[in-house]
């Protein structure tokens, strides 16, 4: 082998490594993510008083309105009513009404932290949406919007499993 061919041979095994580690790099990050969302696939749901449980429920169809409301109104351009359906999503924050004061202490209670911390980010991309909407910025529209269906289906998946038999795994673990 020439004293060339020995170099170029270095070079390539140099490119091959470092696109091992690059690989690498990305697939412990995928794992990340993965060991990530682990801690919430333990949620099956939370225990809540039948009346708090309406009104959750009730709040929930509300936001189902406003949401398909926004959808359409992406759909036409209509900035003024996304701003007005990300308003009603934002403001509609099952722990601020229509309840009793004992109520609004169960709540406190029984929530937890992640749930609480899933619906005030839940609120906060509405607002975000709102401000998209008022910009007439179509494309940071859309994105706020996907977004928000996201934070759905992430506290779904953790506490609305029951309800929402869909959000199981397809692989089965037996490990409890
Ligand atoms: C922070 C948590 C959280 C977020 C965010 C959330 N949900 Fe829910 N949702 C729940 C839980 C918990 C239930 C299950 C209540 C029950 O046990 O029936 C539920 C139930 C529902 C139901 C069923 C209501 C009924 O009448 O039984 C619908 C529809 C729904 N959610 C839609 C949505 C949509 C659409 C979004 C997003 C735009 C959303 N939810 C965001 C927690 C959340």
């Amino acid at each position: 082998m020439t004293q060339h061919q020995l170099n170029e041979e270095r070079t390539s095994m140099t490119r091959l490594f470092l696109t091992i580690i690059l690989l690498c790099g990305s697939l412990i990050g995928s794992a990340t993510i993965v060991l990530a969302e682990e801690p919430h696939a333990h949620h099956q749901g939370i225990t809540l008083s039948p009346a708090l449980r309406d009104v959750l429920r009730a709040e929930m169809r509300e936001i189902t309105t406003g949401i398909q409301n926004i959808a359409v109104a992406m759909a036409t351009a209509d900035w003024k009513a996304i701003q007005d359906h990300s308003e009603k999503v934002r403001v509609s924050y099952v722990m601020e009404k229509k309840l009793t004061p004992e109520q609004a202490k169960e709540l406190e209670h029984t929530l937890p932290e992640r749930f609480k911390q899933l619906d005030a980010e839940f609120h906060q991309r509405a607002a975000k949406l709102g401000v998209a909407a008022s910009a007439h910025d179509a494309e940071l529209v859309t994105f706020h919007y996907s977004r928000l269906l996201e934070s759905c289906v992430q506290c779904h998946t953790a506490y609305a499993r029951s309800r929402f038999p869909g959000f199981a795994p397809v692989m089965q673990d037996h490990h409890h």
